[in-house]
């Protein structure tokens, strides 16, 4: 049997963790995907903590996904979003989360531009801190719940073929899901133009593919990734046509397949450029599935960090 307890604090990346959380976390999530399908979709295990999400950068369903499993717990939750705050009058981080933890809160779910922001606090505060995405660098809760997916459908992760594709380079799904697919014993291709993905990758364990084409008939499964503009200080590609042109998936080119893969997207999907909607909303699609399991994994973190 895996050991009840995580073997940590909090919850900054991937790459730290082992196998046997990973495993503890898809077990607990079991439960709780149990509980969340129920008409009574609460239980009272987190009654007594309080939680801070504090966001620095835009979002919609990893905001929404971490509020909805903390109320599903029974936590007291409260919400932060950097446009609104005191950050625009000029005060630290640091200031703004110790004064936020003044106030007695427990756990803090931490989103920041700059890469390191979760583990710089969690050397310095109390709390637990949960990383929901820190710049390029991690975006653990969304890899655990793509790796969730993937074992839900096809009943194991390991072996499963699984192709990354889009802008490698400035992905923290990208190298949250490397991480969490190599731990799980997947083979991973990662595919995009070479400007978007970084040197030296294969280190990591997974091979590497310019061909969209072959890519596609060699993977069980494609998880494709937007290109993130808004990190990308110089033009790593001519354009967003050019790139749809190439790389971009749709059903004409699913139809040269020989055989069916199933498509997965993190979201927000720019349609008609990495994605078009006649793959998107298709039957081969887990995209809405993917969003569904990311409350029941994100109520199994906080459940296991605030038990330990
Ligand atoms: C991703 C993110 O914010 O890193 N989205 C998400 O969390 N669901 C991917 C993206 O922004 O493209």
């Amino acid at each position: 049997m895996s050991d009840p307890y995580l073997s940590t604090r909090h919850l900054l990346g991937i790459k730290n963790i082992n196998p046997s959380d990973i495993e503890l976390i898809f077990k607990t999530a079991d439960e709780f995907k149990d509980v969340i399908n129920r008409p009574i979709k609460k239980v009272p295990s987190l009654r007594d903590v309080t939680i801070a999400n504090l966001f620095f950068e835009n979002s919609t369903r990893t905001k929404i996904s971490f509020e909805l499993a903390e109320k599903r717990l029974s936590a007291d939750v409260v919400n932060f979003s950097a446009s609104s705050s005191s950050v625009k009058k000029g005060e630290t981080l640091l200031d703004t989360v110790n004064n936020v933890l003044s106030m007695k809160v427990d756990m803090i779910v931490i989103r920041h531009p700059t890469p390191g922001t979760p583990v710089y606090l969690s050397r310095r505060v109390e709390a637990n801190v949960i990383n929901a995405g820190d710049g390029t660098h991690e975006h653990p809760t969304q890899a655990l719940l793509d790796a969730y997916s993937i074992r839900e459908k096809f009943g194991k992760v390991s072996g499963k073929k699984i192709a990354i594709i889009g802008d490698i380079r400035h992905s923290r799904v990208a190298l949250s899901n490397i991480f969490c697919l190599r731990k799980l014993g997947a083979d991973v291709t990662v595919c995009g133009p070479p400007t978007l993905i970084p040197k030296h990758i294969e280190s990591l364990g997974v091979n590497v593919s310019y061909n969209i084409d072959e890519t596609l008939s060699w993977c069980d499964i494609a998880n494709v990734l937007r290109i993130q503009l808004e990190r990308q200080e110089i033009k790593y590609i001519p354009s967003l046509r050019e790139y749809a042109l190439y790389y971009g998936i749709n059903k004409n080119r699913l139809s040269q397949l020989d055989k069916e893969i199933t498509i997965m997207h993190p979201g927000p999907i720019n349609r008609g450029v990495e994605l078009n909607s006649d793959v998107a909303d298709s039957e081969h699609s887990i995209i809405l599935q993917q969003v569904e399991n990311g409350v029941a994994i994100r109520m199994a973190i906080l459940y296991l960090l605030a038990r330990r």
